[in-house]
């Protein structure tokens, strides 16, 4: 039995399970070029019918999360979605309609956090089922059964089922979903049940929002450079957060000091008058404490010591790391795809459990997207004349060869990446202990802000040698680790000024990349690489040779290895 998940809204994609089987997952980003994007999920639906071979009307069960105000709003009248997503992103016109919004944009923010605590009200449900199944309808689909799932729901079944755990507790935790912005659940013989739910009101995540677009970022996509902004702050004690009081943990639950909306303008008070690494240390800061003191009392009162987390909170590596040092943690599990990208998964796994008792997935890599064949790519190559390319039967062993001379390479094989990380797929790739190749890298592709580090990729067995309290098997880059002493210098390119680093464990579920990097370790001594995602500054990863090679040309990049062809820049 197929079940396909769809999620219409922030990092919109679908999943495609059958059985007890993931059988594809994406998201729309990889298809529009347009970063997180928000429109339904055509295209990825499409992919995935692919994929498996099969036909729309082949499609019985249809699930999607979020039926709440906002969502259903959106859904109704898309065009206001859209204008949103280019508030959101800084895209939008300073002229016409849309100058209107942008010069009344800090209105806007604000009629967004007095809409989404509004949660479900009744109708929603009917008119977002309405709107999803007439887009379904007009791809294709004939007899199929509707599903809507919980938001909160959605990524908990995510953190559930995929983790491997008998025995867990879940928590999840975001912005908003469905009048919540957080929940916790107990996982115990194949039964998900919820125990605790935070209200959106009370939002860590709405706050880490708030102030990541006050420090003149993007909310719900530079999360991560707030993070890494705020280790540049002078270090403050808790006392001296001047946000400490704004959420508070209550037992199983968040307090929230004021509303979103009145939150949002104390918040531009204090920023006003806070240098911004500090603003972005005292947000770093409170979300640590709120976390690590939710998981600890969760896990004592239902006596647990296995922990799954999703939500986009958790893409939040150190305070990840906080709940890791926990001592009541034994065993923990991040979904890879923690935020709203990952719902479209976690409302098929949710009907798939209601329906057929199923919350068990093997889950051993993220590699769940498109792949393209020796032959495709040959072709593709073959139309494309600045390029010189061989078939390389050494490609891994060739391509740590350069990154041992310093160059940073372009590595692309097998099926894409699920989630925001390339994990050796669509990676991008260079020394770890160099900064030469990481300047040239930031120079001509990536363009970060000076304070965002880049992440390594390592030997599984490695990891202990480089790096302190390892605690599980890291295979989807979800933690924070602090890097030892003595591996610091080997490592530099990819550890943060705290000396930490944003690891990924590579074992047996990606043999040529491990094939790689043990290359890496012969030249070198140690087998760790910087790995970053295959794209341009700004836009998603790509998907397929294509998009590879514009984005070589683009960036004027040498070298590139995609489906075992070695592939040269002539131009460069
Ligand atoms: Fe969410």
């Amino acid at each position: 039995m197929y079940i396909l998940g769809i999620w219409d809204g922030h990092d919109s994609g679908a999943a495609l399970l059958e059985d007890n089987k993931i059988v594809f997952a994406s998201n729309e980003e990889r298809y529009t070029k347009r970063k997180l994007e928000v429109g339904f999920p055509t295209n990825s639906i499409n992919a995935a019918l692919r994929y498996a071979g099969i036909k729309p009307q082949d499609i019985e069960v249809v699930a999607f999360p979020t039926v709440e105000f906002a969502k259903t709003l959106s859904r109704v009248f898309p065009y206001q979605m859209e204008r949103y997503y280019k508030l959101r992103r800084r895209k939008l016109s300073q002229k016409g309609i849309e100058g209107i919004m942008y010069k009344t944009r800090g209105l806007q923010y604000r009629l967004k956090y007095l809409e989404n605590t509004i949660g479900v009200l009744p109708l929603c449900a009917t008119i977002s089922k309405a709107v999803v199944a007439k887009h379904l309808k007009h791809m294709g689909f004939k007899e199929f059964k509707l599903y809507t799932v919980d938001h909160h729901t959605a990524h908990a079944a995510t953190a559930a089922f995929a983790s491997g755990f008998k025995e867990a507790l879940i928590l999840t935790l975001d912005g908003y979903g469905d009048g919540l912005s957080g929940s916790i659940s107990t996982f115990e013989n194949g039964k998900l049940e919820r125990r605790h739910a935070i209200p959106a009101r009370d939002s860590i995540g709405i706050l880490y929002e708030q102030v990541t677009n006050l420090v003149g970022m993007r909310e719900l996509e530079d999360e991560g450079k707030v993070m890494a902004m705020a280790d540049y702050s002078y270090p403050f004690k808790f006392e001296e957060n001047k946000l400490k009081d704004f959420i508070r943990v209550e037992g199983l639950t968040l307090k929230a000091k004021y509303g979103p909306l009145r939150q949002y303008g104390v918040l531009e008070g204090i920023a006003w008058s806070t240098p911004r690494e500090q603003l972005a240390y005292f947000a770093q800061q409170l979300t640590e404490h709120v976390l690590t003191q939710l998981a600890k009392n969760a896990l004592e009162r239902y006596g647990m010591n296995n922990l799954a987390m999703a939500g986009g909170i958790f893409s939040n590596v150190k305070a990840n790391m906080k709940i890791r040092e926990l001592e009541e943690v034994k065993n923990w599990f991040v979904f890879p795809h923690m935020g709203d990208g990952g719902i479209a998964m976690g409302s098929a796994m949710y009907v798939n459990y209601l329906l057929n008792g199923i919350s068990n997935y093997s889950f051993p890599d993220a590699y769940l997207g498109d792949s393209f064949t020796k032959e495709e790519v040959e072709e593709v190559l073959k139309k494309e004349k600045g390029v010189y390319f061989e078939y390389d039967r050494d490609a891994a062993k060739h391509a740590a060869e350069l990154i041992n001379k310093d160059e940073y390479v372009f590595w692309f094989q097998g099926r894409m990446e699920y989630g925001p990380r390339a994990l050796g797929n669509r990676s991008i790739l260079a020394k770890a202990g160099s900064e030469t190749a990481k300047d040239k890298l930031n120079l001509y592709v990536k363009q970060r802000e000076w304070y965002q580090p880049f992440a390594p990729s390592m030997l599984k067995e490695e990891s202990e040698r480089l790096l302190e309290d390892v605690k599980g098997y890291d295979r989807f880059m979800t933690m924070a680790y602090k890097v030892k002493k003595e591996a610091v210098e080997k490592m530099k390119s990819v550890v943060h000024v705290d000396n930490t680093a944003r690891p990924q464990m590579v074992g047996e579920e990606n043999k040529e990349y491990r094939k790689l990097i043990e290359h890496v370790k012969k030249l070198e001594g140690y087998g760790v690489i910087l790995n970053t995602s295959f794209n341009i500054h700004g836009m998603p990863i790509v998907r397929t040779p294509e998009d590879a090679l514009e984005t070589m040309k683009k960036t004027k990049t040498k070298y590139m290895f995609i489906e075992g062809f070695y592939v040269e820049n002539k131009e460069v």
